[in-house]
Parts: structure tokens; C-alpha cells; sequence
């Protein structure tokens, strides 16, 4: 105890998609999902310490105390109790996190987050546990940030018991497997989203009619992708990427009422990628999009200035990059005084 603890963990895309629980409350999803873990252009830093000199949990996001209990509260934050729980400690905790993107952005941060505070509350706690464990305790967080507890290229497998004990994410490569790849992300729009992740696929689980077909389909496009990346067969990837964006796209059209999460300029883009692959005679370039209007597209470092080009103007778009990531480290430089309790610039 008193014990600070830094990590930093970055965000990671889906490149075939999770949407869609079976269990609610631990987090268990219908189908697997793989993922690619981006580099520290995309990442959350975040430091905690638990100590009987604080009379409350703390909680503060770029700068910002954050609402740890009660109605309105970040129920993310309920991993740092399990935690707390497992470690048999009764102190509250002071944490304080920062993005290196923009939050309100649309892009993932509760992948990076998540991981973050698990890693490093687990670590101000001295527990140690696998990192199997850590992404059981970080998929209850948030079922993205199961994967961002690794590196590289991985796969959470959707498991089957009740209790969740088998839904955990593994990786299938590391980082240096395939440093070609690249991840342009075309941020298209700044707002936050309409309807959290969260909310849409509840609702897509309750009444899309495409939904089993979704499930089944996803299931086996994961097995196939492990494939292509094991390979480093870019065209088979680029297909099998666009194909699973469009797919989870259309059960959230097909839910009632109806979301919609892609707006006109990602449809453009989309028409603009698969111009540029029809061009090419061969897919050198994939786009995904998950619960927001923001591209991400998937390309080689070889092939990056041809995808720029073909949608360079494009009004409105800004444009980040990011590699493929090694994982989590920890940290030495903390957002926490440790002496004042707390946190640093605040
Ligand atoms: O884990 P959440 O609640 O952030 O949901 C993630 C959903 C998608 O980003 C759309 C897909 C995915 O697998 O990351």
C-alpha cells in the first residue's frame, strides 16, 4: 500500500469486430474478435495509488475529477474495486489518467484506459497476476480493453463457460511480426458519438434479424484473419477487414430503431478505398470503422502516400497515424504527487 503505480497502454482497432454481449454485467461476448494494438500515438497514461491518508476515491481524466460512485458515475472505474477486493485492501484510491489523443474525438480511449488502470492498480496493489488475468479484470471494464493488455496482433476468444473464466484475449503475433502494417485514421468528425457502444449493441442483441448471422459469420472471419496475418497475405487481411466493418455497419442499420454511426464522409471514403484497390488490380488498403463516423484505414507503410493521395480532398478530414504496437509499459513519471496526494498540475 501507498505504493504509486504508472502504466501506459495504447488503443487498439478491431479488425474483425466485438458488438454484441451475451452476458451484460461480466462483459461476455457473442462472438471473438481480433485486433491489432496501436503504437503510443493512441494511449492513455494513468497512475494510482491506494492510501489511508485519502478519505475518497479519486478519479481524474485529463485534468478533470471524474464522478467515481453514484448515478452518473464512470462504471469503469469498478475494476479498480475488484481489484481492491482480490488484494484484501480497504484504502481508497487517488488515480489520475491523461489521453495523448483527444477524448471526446471519437476514438477508442476505453480500450487504453481501462487496460491502464488495471495495470497499474493491479501493480500499486502488488498483485501479481498473468496477463490472462488481467484481461479477464479489464474486459469487465470494457470488453475492447481486454485486448489492449497486449501487443501486437490479438485475439480475444469469446469463451463459453458462465463465468466468463475463458473469455480472455491472447496474442497471435507480436509487434514485429508485420511493422509494414500502419493504421491512417481519417478523423472525420470531433463530436462524441450519439449512442455510446455500450447502448448499440444491447440493442442490435435485442432485435437486428441479421444479428445470429452476424455471430456465425464473425466467428469463422476470425479464425481465417489469424490466417491471413500469420501469412502476412495483405489482399486476404484488406477483404476480410472490409467485409467485417460493413457487416456489424449493417445489424446496426438493421436494429430498431435504427443506428447509424457512418456518415456521408465515411461513405466516401469507403467509395474512395475501394476506387483506389480497383485501380491497383489488388487491395493494398482496408478501412473499418467501429461505433463512430472516423476511418481507420489499414494499409502498408509502402502504399501510405497512394491512400493519402486518394483522399486528400476529401473537406474536413485530419488525418493521424499510428503503427503497430508493442503493448503496455510501465512508467516512472507519474501524473501523481505522491507526497501531497494529489494530482500533478491539478
Ligand atoms: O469495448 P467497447 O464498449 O468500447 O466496444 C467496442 C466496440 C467496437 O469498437 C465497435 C468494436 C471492437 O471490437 O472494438
Amino acid at each position: 500500500m501507498d505504493k504509486i503505480s504508472t502504466w501506459i497502454a495504447t488503443s487498439n482497432i478491431a479488425l474483425i469486430k466485438y458488438w454484441g454481449k451475451r452476458d451484460e454485467r461480466l462483459i461476455l461476448p457473442h462472438n471473438s474478435s481480433l485486433s491489432i494494438t496501436l503504437d503510443e500515438n493512441l494511449s492513455t497514461k494513468t497512475s494510482i495509488i491506494f492510501s489511508d491518508k485519502i478519505d475518497k476515491d479519486m478519479f481524474y481524466l485529463n485534468g478533470k475529477p471524474e464522478l467515481v460512485s453514484g448515478e452518473g458515475a464512470n462504471e469503469r472505474l469498478k475494476v479498480v474495486d475488484s481489484l481492491r477486493k482480490m488484494a484484501k485492501v480497504k484504502a481508497h484510491f487517488l488515480a489520475a489518467s491523461v489521453n495523448s489523443f483527444p477524448t471526446a474525438g471519437g476514438l477508442a480511449s476505453s480500450a487504453s484506459g481501462v487496460a491502464a488502470l488495471v495495470l497499474a492498480a493491479a501493480d500499486a496493489l502488488d498483485l501479481d497476476l498473468a496477463k490472462k488475468e488481467l484481461s479477464i479484470i479489464a474486459r469487465s471494464g470494457s470488453g475492447s480493453a481486454c485486448r489492449s493488455i497486449f501487443g501486437g496482433f490479438v485475439k480475444w476468444n469469446r469463451g463459453s463457460k458462465e463465468d466468463g473464466s475463458d473469455s480472455f484475449a491472447e496474442q497471435i503475433a507480436d509487434h514485429r511480426h508485420w511493422p509494414e502494417i500502419i493504421d491512417l485514421i481519417a478523423i472525420v468528425s470531433e463530436k462524441e458519438k450519439k449512442i455510446s457502444s455500450r447502448a448499440g449493441m444491447k440493442q442490435t442483441v435485442e432485435n437486428s434479424i441479421l444479428y445470429s448471422s452476424r455471430v456465425e459469420y464473425a466467428e469463422k472471419a476470425v479464425v481465417e484473419l489469424a490466417e491471413a496475418i500469420k501469412k502476412k497475405d495483405f489482399e486476404r487481411l484488406a477483404y476480410l477487414i472490409m467485409r467485417d466493418s460493413n457487416n456489424m455497419h449493417a445489424v446496426m442499420l438493421d436494429t430498431w430503431p435504427p443506428i447509424f454511426y457512418m456518415n456521408d464522409v465515411s461513405r466516401e471514403i469507403v467509395y474512395r478505398i475501394n476506387d483506389l484497390n480497383a485501380n491497383e488490380n489488388r487491395n493494398i488498403a482496408a478501412y473499418t470503422f467501429d461505433a463512430g463516423p472516423n476511418a481507420h484505414i489499414i494499409t502498408r507503410k509502402g502504399d501510405k502516400n497512394k491512400v493519402i493521395d486518394a483522399i486528400r480532398d476529401i473537406e474536413g478530414v485530419r488525418l493521424i497515424e499510428a503503427g503497430v504496437g508493442a503493448g503496455p509499459k510501465v512508467s516512472k513519471e507519474h501524473l501523481i504527487d505522491e507526497h501531497r496526494l494529489v494530482p500533478i498540475g491539478v
